[in-house]
């Protein structure tokens, strides 16, 4: 656990993983994965920088999201698959083909689910995740009460994440409440995660997840299970520790 002095300093700590990943894997191609919400942006930020300044390169990449709203067309302003585009993956080198995210509008989400797990399998899993938390403690979307043992699938949004989400959207109503996200222990499978989380709104979401008991109710607690985490927080998500 880091407790950065601010966001910006936890954007570059984070930035230094991917980055000693991505020179590891070299030309073999790291897997990335990647996350929306605001809290990886500042680091992608970051990354987009090291690219442009020292020509750090994700040419041999690959990058699986980690979940998407069902019923979003891809090209939407909310959609997932376009966040990461205009955020991070347009603005580096990487292929745009090998950016993946669940298809929001395949006509079988259960199929799509069980096909993208699987992608990411035979991609060979991935080198580095990172890692937002909602208030609530979950991870991708993976709401409290969600199965430890849970893979790619379709989950229903609590009320609280519809309105926290909503802030992006123009009315609560619009916000999808179906949305496809990697399962816990799909996440769990990433040979290294760092997640990020600032402000005093994460600060409950934080305790819970490192100092509370390893439990359904706090989908980030499954964290404490694997063998190579960074929480990276500031001051202020660090308020509860
Ligand atoms: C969404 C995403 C999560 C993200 C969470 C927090 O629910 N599915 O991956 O961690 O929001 O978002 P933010 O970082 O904007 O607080």
């Amino acid at each position: 656990i880091i407790i950065a002095k601010d966001a910006e300093q936890a954007a570059s700590l984070v930035a230094d993983r991917f980055e000693e990943v991505l020179r590891e894997r070299g030309t073999e191609g790291a897997v990335l994965g990647l996350a929306t919400g605001s809290s990886p942006v500042a680091t992608y930020r970051e990354l987009i920088a090291r690219h442009r300044g020292s020509g750090l390169s994700f040419a041999a990449a690959r990058a699986f999201l980690l979940d998407e709203y069902i019923g979003l067309p891809a090209d939407h302003e909310q959609s997932y698959h376009r966040f990461i585009r205009e955020n991070f993956t347009a603005h580096v080198d990487i292929p745009d083909q090998l950016v993946l995210s669940p298809d929001g509008e395949a006509p079988d989400p259960r199929a799509e689910a069980v096909r993208y797990d699987a992608s990411i399998a035979e991609a060979g899993g991935v080198d580095i995740q990172i890692l937002g938390i909602g208030a609530n403690g979950h991870i991708g979307f993976n709401e409290p009460s969600s199965s430890f043992a849970s893979r790619t699938r379709v989950k229903t949004l609590t009320e609280q994440t519809v309105k926290d989400n909503s802030r992006f959207f123009s009315s609560p109503e619009e916000v999808p409440i179906h949305v496809l996200t990697q399962g816990l222990e799909t996440i769990r499978e990433a040979r290294q995660i760092v997640l990020i989380a600032t402000g005093e709104g994460k600060a409950q979401a934080v305790h819970s997840m490192v100092e509370g008991p390893v439990s359904a109710e706090c989908p980030a607690s499954i964290l404490q299970m694997h063998p190579r985490v960074t929480i990276v927080v500031d001051e202020d998500a660090a308020r509860h520790l």
